[in-house]
Order: C-alpha cells, then sequence, then structure tokens
C-alpha cells in the first residue's frame, strides 16, 4: 500500500531525512521507532504532505491506483485515505468533543455518512460519547488521546498515521488506546503506521518494524525480529 524508497526531507538547512526506505502492505500494522530527533515526525509530516519532498520515491496505491505522494496535495492525499493523527493530539481545547470529531470530515459533505462515523466513535469511546458537548480542553490526556484519534477515523482513513498515541500517558491508558488501535485494524481493516517512543509497545504491536537513526533507516523486520534483535534491545528497550 506504501512504498517510500530514499526518501530526503531538508528543514531549514538541515538534511534531516537521508534516505528512508519503507513499505507497508494493507492491512498491517508498521511501526517506525528511534531516539528523539531521529526524523520520525518528519517523516510522518511528509507522508501526509506536510512537508515537501527533497528526493526519493512515495508511492500510495489503493483500489488498484497508484498515486505520487510527493506530487500530490495533502487535501488530496486525505481524499486517498491518508490520514494524520499528528504528535501532540493537537486537537481544538475551545470547542467541544463533538465539534471536533466534525471537523474530521471536513471533506464530506455526506451529512447521514458522518453522523454514523461519530457515532461509531462514540461507540468505540463511549466517555467521548458521554462528555460530547463539554469543551475537548477539559479531557484527560488520554481522552484527548482518543478524540484525536476519533477525529482521524471520522475522516475515514486507508492509511492512518499515528505519531507517538502513547506520549506522556499513563501505562494503563496507553494500554487502552492501543487496544482500540488493534481492533480498529482487526475489524475495519486500517492500515497503520505507528511512530512510537515506547518501542516495547510498538513492537508487541507491529507486525513489521523500521528503526530510524539520524534521518535513515537501520533496521527492519517484523515486531517479533526486532523485539528478539539484542541490538534493539540495548539501544531501545533495555532501560524502563
Ligand atoms: N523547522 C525545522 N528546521 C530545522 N530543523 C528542524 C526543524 N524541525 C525539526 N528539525 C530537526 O529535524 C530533526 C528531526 O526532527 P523530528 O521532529 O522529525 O524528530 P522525531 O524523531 O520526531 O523526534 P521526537 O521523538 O523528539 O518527536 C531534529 O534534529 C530537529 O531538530
Ligand atoms: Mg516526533
Amino acid at each position: 500500500m506504501l512504498r517510500v524508497e530514499d526518501l530526503h526531507v531538508t528543514r531549514g538547512r538541515t538534511k534531516v531525512l537521508q534516505g528512508i526506505n519503507l513499505e507497508v502492505e494493507a492491512g498491517e500494522i508498521a511501526t517506525l521507532i528511534g531516539a528523539n530527533g531521529a526524523g520520525k515526525t518528519t517523516t510522518l509530516m511528509a507522508l501526509s504532505g506536510l512537508l515537501p519532498v527533497a528526493g526519493g520515491r512515495l508511492e500510495l496505491t489503493t483500489e488498484g491506483e497508484t498515486i505520487d505522494i510527493g506530487r500530490t496535495r495533502a487535501v488530496d492525499l486525505v481524499r486517498k485515505g491518508i490520514v494524520h493523527c499528528p504528535e501532540g493530539r493537537q486537537i481544538f481545547g475551545r470547542l467541544s468533543i463533538e465539534e471536533n470529531l466534525q471537523l474530521g470530515a471536513y471533506l464530506s459533505d455526506d451529512r447521514a455518512r458522518i453522523a454514523r462515523s461519530i457515532s461509531e466513535i462514540y461507540e468505540r469511546f463511549p466517555i467521548l460519547g458521554e462528555r460530547r458537548t463539554m469543551k475537548a480542553g477539559n479531557l484527560s490526556g488520554g481522552e484527548q488521546m482518543m478524540l484525536a484519534i476519533g477525529r482521524a477515523l471520522v475522516a475515514q482513513p486507508k492509511l492512518l498515521l499515528l505519531d507517538e498515541p502513547s506520549l506522556g500517558l499513563a501505562p494503563q491508558i496507553t494500554e487502552e488506546i492501543f487496544g482500540a488501535l488493534e481492533d480498529l485494524n482487526r475489524e475495519q481493516g486500517v492500515t497503520m503506521l505507528i511512530v512510537e517512543q515506547n518501542a516495547m509497545l510498538a513492537l508487541e504491536l507491529a507486525n513489521r518494524a523500521f528503526v530510524i537513526e539520524t534521518g535513515r533507516i537501520v533496521l527492519n523486520g517484523t515486531g517479533k525480529e526486532l523485539l528478539d534483535d539484542p541490538a534493539v534491545f540495548e539501544a531501545y528497550l533495555g532501560v524502563g
């Protein structure tokens, strides 16, 4: 579904990505792990058209059609099914929960479809339904993460890009969020690329995993292979 070959991205004067290669098959959960500043967020931003591609090939294939991500506007990438759940959640704190969810559907004018999607989100995350008129800024961190995921789902992703869904959350809440992602993948076949600092959790969930170091992919394999890899263990799993 996603093929990235030799992706280069420059930010300011820094060559942040210097040859990223990765592939994600339809229906998979893939993860990209690596240290602070390695280029994880930059990779996701390039994939969703939020940063220009300085070099390489990025292809998305859905329903038998292949598009060149680097030459497609961000808004059209959303239409094609690439939906980005950004680092730090980026919900609209002064808007209600329901308004935040409606924003996820801003490219659609099918009101019945939007209402159906939102009620599915409330089934998946009942706390959001109970608080639908509350300002999103008053939600806890975990609830805000559920809302950010919900808002992404309303956009009907085929490939969901998640940037650190566990950031700042208690272990129990993180498990709940990851459980919901796993359900979503199993029940609706949503393909995911998850960026995570919590390498252990991400590798346990992922079918396929990539390790990024200073703008390059240095290792890849199944989640299990990387969990069992001593070098990965030492660098990312040894502490904590
Ligand atoms: N606007 C910018 N101009 C110049 N350099 C930037 C800019 N934004 C980010 N960078 C640099 O790009 C590198 C990669 O940043 P990125 O945010 O992709 O890392 P990350 O892997 O997501 O890190 P983290 O785990 O902290 O979220 C960092 O060295 C960062 O300082
Ligand atoms: Mg980041």
